[in-house]
């Protein structure tokens, strides 16, 4: 099974998920990880821990389009990621994939979104967390389907929110419990454990 991680930004996410699979001895090989920005900080990250990199710009292609997800396709390709054998897990991949991207890897492809869906999804769901009042938010790892943050839910954690908690603070909570749950999801999903039976998921 082969590993691809797509980030936008800082990727702690992923730093975290390839530093699991190493000590967790988790039966998945990290080949790549691909930014769509060349000043990804997480580049440098994935270099230090002995992954390849890619950039596969997206400057002014705008989301949910084909035109970009295609190069995306290649470079996958050329790292033997694909539809059989290989998992993509978005990091912090500020892109809306294409539904030919998504039909593509079917199933073979994970998010992690900061808030417990089907709440606050889209962006800054910390944000609209803090606004909306709950007493509790939380993190989602789920699989991409065609909607936005829409998928077969694989595992969830939650948060308490303190009434003296800002929108840092929150994020701050949450995205430890990310830490937690990725690499977990990435574990079942590299073991065979998970099943997408209609909208959901089984796990064993
Ligand atoms: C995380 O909060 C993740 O839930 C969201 O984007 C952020 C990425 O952080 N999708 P990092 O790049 O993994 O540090």
């Amino acid at each position: 099974l082969n590993l691809a991680i797509l980030i936008s930004g800082r990727g702690s996410n992923m730093e975290n998920i390839l530093k699991a699979i190493k000590k967790n001895k988790i039966p998945i090989k990290p080949v790549l990880v691909i930014a769509n920005k060349p000043d990804a900080k997480g580049l440098d990250i994935a270099k230090k821990l002995g992954v390849k990199t890619e950039i596969v710009e997206s400057n002014g292609l705008k989301g949910g389009n084909w035109e970009y997800d295609s190069k995306l396709v290649s470079v996958l390709e050329k790292y033997k990621v694909t539809p059989q054998n290989g998992l993509i897990c978005l990091a912090g991949f500020m892109r809306i994939m294409s539904p030919e991207f998504i039909r593509h890897y079917k199933g073979k492809i994970l998010n992690i979104h900061p808030a417990i869906l089907p709440s606050f999804p889209g962006l800054h769901s910390q944000r609209q967390a803090l606004e909306y009042g709950v007493k509790y938010s939380g993190c989602t790892v789920h699989f991409v389907d065609e909607g936005v943050d829409t998928g077969p839910i694989i595992l969830q954690a939650v948060v308490k929110i303190k009434d003296d908690d800002t929108e840092e603070s929150i994020a701050k909570k949450i995205l430890k419990q990310e830490h937690k749950i990725y690499p977990k999801a990435v574990k079942l999903f590299a073991k065979g454990k998970i099943k997408i039976v209609g909208r959901k998921t089984i796990i064993s």
